[in-house]
């Protein structure tokens, strides 16, 4: 790369030109990160096009049961209609616009509009509009069921997770994610009863950094011997003093992640669109509710089937670019992007439906511990991605570096690994898919 070609990616409009150039096999230009042209681009490109997270059915098991987020910057409202059937809404009333739902969750009869009242039923259609006869003769129809909220033209339950698209036009779902379903595949699977379901509400946190910044840790191995050594260091040193064993040693290495070598060990797996997993490094839990478990899980699918399962974990199972599952935790955090330099995180906690109750406790435990706004380890890593946002910003910073271990993979099929844990294969993948994405006009 010449500095001539460095110093032209520097200012400007992001073009089309330029996005081409702005990932290479190893290296990424900062702007990737900062500039709020490419994000606004992202936002049509990748959030406005791909299949998007939106929640797990569990969250709406009621008819008239609603939940609202966001699909890229498209408010909707997820419903479940009298039927028992599943819709994904815009969250804008068809008259003027305004929010239908508010809230983050609820329930309701009907969805109303409280600007002049316009009413829906919950898989959109119109069901009412006030003084109808101010309509008469006008080209808008109040007894036109199909003018109500508009659905989104593609949703897919897979399992109980509902993805929803912006465009009519694609992949489906399950083409188009390929062994990026592992994680979901695996939390599901883990479930006696195969069936899971949501626990309460999620934790969300704030970001004040790039959403990438944020996916990119999740496959990062080398960062916990720094970032999150202290932690470690204090936890293991408590552990020790008052000799205290945790039932499946979860909470403890969850805050063990730092030790030395340890990330090296673990396989990382960079699959086609940008999906990665990182497989599991905590132990697996030991104690009574563990074996009642186990001894179920055997009774359900056999021996062979049992350990075909339980033999296959991930700590983290990402689908680009919405869900990072969390199998061996119980846990999905979902990516919100609300701004260029702010990234709005779900935390859930599921249940799994036929195991011990001790086995939702410890994941709700592990979220405290790992996930929650209060947490003691995420805590850290979130001063690191404000660091890298509030870096890269200046516009000398141009490149960020991925070279770690690479011309060193492993072809798996379709899919690359890492020759270690401290591989940055799954960030180089990534980087390659939203270069492709972005391609795409
Ligand atoms: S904006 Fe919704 S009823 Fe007028
Ligand atoms: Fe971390």
């Amino acid at each position: 790369m010449s500095t001539t070609l460095d110093s032209s990616l520097r200012h400007g409009a992001a073009t089309d030109l330029d996005l081409g150039r702005m990932v290479e096999a190893e290296r990424v230009h900062r702007r990737v990160f900062v500039d709020s042209d490419v994000f606004e681009l992202e936002m049509d490109r990748i959030f406005g096009r791909s299949w998007i997270y939106v929640g797990h059915e569990s969250q709406i098991p009621n008819p008239g049961d609603y939940f609202t987020t966001q699909v890229g910057r498209q408010p909707v409202v997820m419903t479940r209609h009298a039927d028992g059937t599943i819709h994904v809404l815009e969250n804008r009333c068809p008259h003027k616009g305004a929010i239908v739902c508010p809230e983050r969750s609820g329930h309701t009869k009907r969805l109303v509009c409280m600007y002049h009242g316009w009413s829906f039923e919950a898989d959109g259609s119109l069901a009412g509009v006030p003084v109808r006869s101010g309509y008469d003769n006008t080209c808008f129809d109040p007894t036109n069921r199909a003018n109500g909220m508009k659905r989104l033209p593609r949703v897919e339950n897979y399992r109980g997770f509902v993805f929803a698209s912006l465009v009519a036009d694609g992949p489906d779902l399950k083409t188009w994610a390929g062994e990026g379903m592992r994680g979901f595949d695996s939390v599901v699977d883990r479930a006696p009863e195969g069936q899971i379901e949501i626990v309460g509400d999620c934790f969300r946190t704030v970001q004040n950094s790039n959403w990438k910044i944020f996916i990119d840790n999740m496959s990062d191995g080398m960062h916990t011997s720094f970032v999150h050594y202290q932690t470690a260091r204090a936890a293991k040193r408590t552990l020790e003093k008052f000799k205290i064993e945790h039932a499946g040693g979860l909470q403890v290495a969850t805050l063990l992640a730092g030790e030395p070598d340890q990330m090296a060990k673990t396989d990382l797996v960079a699959h086609p669109n940008g999906h990665f997993d990182m497989a599991a490094f905590a132990p697996e839990p030991k104690g009574t509710d563990a074996e009642k478990y186990k001894a179920e899980m055997i009774a359900r699918h056999g021996e062979a089937g049992a350990q075909a399962i339980l033999g296959r974990n991930f700590h983290n199972a990402m689908l680009f670019p919405t869900a990072l599952m969390q199998p061996s935790l119980q846990q999905l955090r979902v990516i919100r992007p609300l701004a260029v330099d702010k990234t709005l995180l779900e935390i859930w906690v599921f249940r799994l439906k036929g195991a011990p109750d001790s086995f939702t406790s410890r994941a709700i435990t592990a979220a405290n511990i790992g996930n929650s706004p209060s947490n003691l380890v995420a805590a850290d890593d979130f001063e690191a991605y404000y660091r890298v946002h509030a870096g890269l910003k200046g516009p000398e910073s141009d490149w960020v570096r991925l070279s770690r271990e690479a011309n060193r993979d492993i072809p798996v099929g379709s899919s690359l690994k890492g020759s270690s844990g401290n591989s940055e294969v799954c960030m180089r993948n990534m980087y390659q898919a939203w270069s492709q994405y972005m391609s795409v006009q």
